[in-house]
């Protein structure tokens, strides 16, 4: 009987040892390592389980090319009727495509690929190995959509997924999760790092010898990373990630790596009782109670990638109970809140080293464009005074150490966007551009206390 063979796995970046050790050599983390039985056996093309007719990629065994003789035009995206999701692929998926969803349990990834695999109008294949085809249809029955064309199948052994695809010949192919493949031709547990690596590296064939998009649902982990070594991010063509807050209805879909398209774009989506809405027209439904002024809410024309969004800043300024005041933000850098109290106490002379300061971006969704500053400034300042500020005004400007208030980029957009949604005025730093036909005021300054004086007093 021939030994049984193992050797150790990085569970970070996937490279293979000889031996257990305390640190990979490779990436340097520590306490990466796993052991795991492999056993290789010679056939490794996706297809070589199938009979040599039905071998697609011993047909086509790929020939040296002259590079002016290879066609260069670029094969049609296929459309998936969800412009959400067509914006963050760049346009439709590319055929032939890999590319990986990550997201939080829970948080709507099988909900989502169901939804685009029902509505494409191609034969489709939706492969699960987590749930059963009763526990699918009921969802696809919460969706509301009657297809015929979508195949779903349970089964998590490779050969067995590529057996039925020769069958059924899907033009798109999903798979829930790339986690519970396994495939014969090594003997580790589903979801180790080999089996991974190798199932992906067969998907990835497929894909390319059958110009078929494949779309793999992927785990994370506890710190927010895709489960498994960052060579399946590698591997595959686009990374997408799915977030937002459980508690929230609102859903982005990002583009952390896109070989097609860019990745600045974002998709926005609301989770209902009948599955994933999209958003058109995100900066209406983050804006909470338009109409009414209340005092610490302030209003940031920001952007996420290339879209502009209006977001609704929240501030609360309370006298502190405790010795050390209390400063807490959701949905915008704690680190960031702290360096913006500091400099209206250096700067603009108010004491707000007893107050304790809690502030929100409401929708449940995180910030990161510095061009909010001016609107959380504009909140604290607010809410310190119980001065509402009025919903028609609203802010973008980054705001420095000094107290001075900064350009940002595409200030052109977001104040066209605000002008869209009927903003009157938009606060900014100076900045050689004309927004005469804009049909909006704006008002610039280049000091917080100027703003300050012109708001408050
Ligand atoms: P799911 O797609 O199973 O999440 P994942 O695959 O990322 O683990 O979605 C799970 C949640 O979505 C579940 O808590 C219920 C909710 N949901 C709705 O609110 N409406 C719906 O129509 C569907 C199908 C799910
Ligand atoms: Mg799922």
């Amino acid at each position: 009987m021939s030994k049984i063979k193992t050797t150790f796995f990085c569970q970070n970046c996937g490279t293979q040892h000889a031996k257990w050790q305390g640190q990979c050599s490779a990436c340097k983390e520590w306490n990466t390592l796993v052991e795991e039985v492999i056993q290789k056996t010679a056939p490794k093309s996706w297809d070589s389980s199938l009979p040599d007719e039905n071998s697609l990629s011993r047909k086509r065994a790929p020939q040296p090319q002259r590079i002016s003789e290879i066609d260069a035009t670029e094969s049609p995206r296929l459309d998936t009727t969800n412009a959400e999701f067509n914006r963050v692929l760049g346009g439709g998926l590319v055929p032939g495509s890999i590319t990986l969803l990550g997201g939080e349990p829970g948080i709507g990834k099988s909900t989502l690929l169901l939804q685009v695999c029902l509505n494409l109008p191609y034969k489709t294949l939706y492969v699960s190995g987590e749930e059963s085809a009763q526990q699918i249809k009921m969802r696809a029955d919460r969706i509301k959509q009657k297809v015929d064309h979508c195949y779903i199948l349970t089964e998590t052994k490779t050969q067995n997924i590529f057996r039925q695809i020769s069958e059924v010949q899907p033009e798109v192919l999903i798979i829930d999760s790339i986690q519970t493949l396994q495939t014969d031709h090594i003997e580790s547990t589903a979801g180790s790092v080999s089996q991974i690596k190798e199932c992906t590296s067969e998907l990835i064939k497929f894909a390319k010898e059958t110009n078929t998009p494949v779309l793999l649902i992927g785990h994370i982990t506890k710190d927010g990373n895709i489960a498994g070594p960052k060579i399946l991010e590698h591997m595959v063509d686009t990374v997408l990630q799915f977030e937002g807050d459980r508690n929230h209805t609102y859903r982005i879909l990002r583009a952390l790596k896109n070989r097609f398209g860019s990745t600045h774009e974002i998709g926005i989506y609301e989770m209902l009782g009948y599955g994933l809405r999209e958003v058109i027209n995100p900066s209406e439904i983050l804006i909470s109670q338009r109409g009414i002024s209340l005092s610490g809410t302030a209003i940031a024309a920001t952007m996420e990638g290339m879209r502009p969004l209006m977001i609704e800043v929240q501030a609360l300024v309370s006298t502190a109970v405790y010795g050390t005041p209390q400063r807490s933000a959701t949905g915008y850098n704690l680190k960031r809140l702290n360096m913006i109290l500091a400099v209206l106490e250096k700067r603009a002379g108010f004491k707000l080293g007893q107050k304790d300061v809690f502030l929100n971006i409401t929708g449940g969704i995180t910030v990161d464009d510095p061009a909010i500053d001016l609107a959380v400034v504009a909140a604290i300042l607010s809410s310190n005074f119980d001065i509402a500020l009025s919903s028609q005004h609203c802010f973008s400007a980054e705001v420095g150490l000094g107290g001075e208030i900064r350009p940002v980029s595409r200030m052109e957009q977001r104040v066209h966007e605000a002008s869209k949604l009927g903003f009157e005025k938009v606060f900014i730093a100076p900045a050689k551009l004309d927004f005469k036909n804009t049909g909006t005021n704006v008002q610039t300054f280049t000091k917080i206390e100027d703003l300050v004086r012109y708001l408050f007093s």
